[in-house]
């Protein structure tokens, strides 16, 4: 039996195949309070596997001082930008994520955003709620069309490629953007081209060094003026002070953000920038796909610490 320290509660059967298994799974008590860096270093010396999520920083500390013991950490994410791969890899501990099983829900929550964001349903909804609405206006709440506009998805993996099919639903002509020639109907090989061309813009790259602050003044300023931007990926991809700004002066109509670059602050003029949906991270926020999750990350430490390899491996 390995004891396995799970950082955060997951929805009821996440961890079933941990204790399938026969783990210990630490803490006993399912604490839901998030582990200070502090406690996280202490506690990987103790365990043989990590099971955490994205907003636990597993670094080179947190790593190194797993040594000897630890011998796998999994996120329960399919992004891994809070893990030190480089670090895991030296060192021999495996990695894992959880690829697959989030994309249709992701996609659908990226889909609601285009709608909302184009749609300024929160806005209008915030009048309703507030006592604020007089009835039936030919002018109130005016927004965007997303039936036969073009989508500009930026980054075209799994989920990228889900909020593609959504569009064709709605009649959308969909162009898309990554570095490497996909060979599929309406690849773009110059972001800006994209930027340019596109009535809405959504998301989906990991976040790297080249994707931090990938949409930057510059990058808004070349949307249209009717544009909607969507991020369901990772904050730090928009420099979230400049989106504020190109909200407030009209270089774009209207945002749809799910995902902010210093989580769970919010930048303060992008709380109050008009034409601006903002979601608390809630992209792959079902129960059926949050448990999946768990469960799938789950899987991935019980096959390392069984000495197999698991799918889900990224560390090579
Ligand atoms: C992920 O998996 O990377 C999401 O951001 C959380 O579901």
């Amino acid at each position: 039996m390995a004891r396995v320290l799970v950082t955060r509660q997951v929805p009821e059967g996440g961890l079933d195949p941990l204790v399938a298994a026969g783990h210990e799974i630490v803490p006993p008590s399912g604490d839901d309070t998030p582990l200070t860096p502090e406690e996280l270093v202490a506690a990987a010396a103790e365990v043989d596997g990590i099971v955490c999520v994205l907003t636990d920083r597993i670094d080179a500390t947190v790593l190194r001082a797993g040594v000897p013991r630890l011998r796998v950490v999994a996120d329960v994410a399919v992004g891994y930008d809070n893990i030190d791969v480089a670090t895991a890899t030296e060192l021999g501990i495996a990695v894992c994520n959880t690829p697959g099983v989030l994309d249709e829900t992701t996609a659908d929550l990226a889909f609601f955003l285009i709608l909302a964001a184009a749609r300024r349903t929160s806005d209008a909804e915030a009048d309703l709620r507030q006592g604020r609405w007089q009835g039936f206006r030919m002018n109130r709440f005016l927004g965007q069309d997303v039936h036969g506009r073009t989508l500009g998805v930026v980054g075209f993996g799994r989920i990228g490629q889900a909020v593609a099919r959504r569009a064709a639903g709605f009649g959308m002509e969909v162009l898309h953007h990554t570095r490497r020639n996909t060979g599929m109907p309406g690849w773009v090989a110059d972001l800006d081209d994209l930027l340019r061309a596109a009535d809405i813009v959504t998301l989906h790259v990991p976040l790297t060094p080249d994707t931090t602050g990938l949409i930057d003044a510059r990058r808004l300023a070349l949307m249209k003026r009717t544009a909607v931007l969507v991020n369901t990926a990772r904050g730090p991809v928009v420099h979230e002070e400049a989106l504020a700004i190109a909200l407030e002066d009209g270089t774009i109509f209207g945002a749809g953000i799910d995902v902010f670059e210093r989580e769970p602050e919010v930048h303060p003029r992008l709380l109050a920038a008009p034409h601006a949906v903002l979601l608390p991270h809630i992209g792959s926020a079902s129960e059926a796909t949050r448990r999946r999750m768990a469960q799938l990350a789950c899987e991935g430490v019980v096959a390392v610490l069984a000495g197999d390899r698991p799918p889900n491996l990224v560390t090579h």
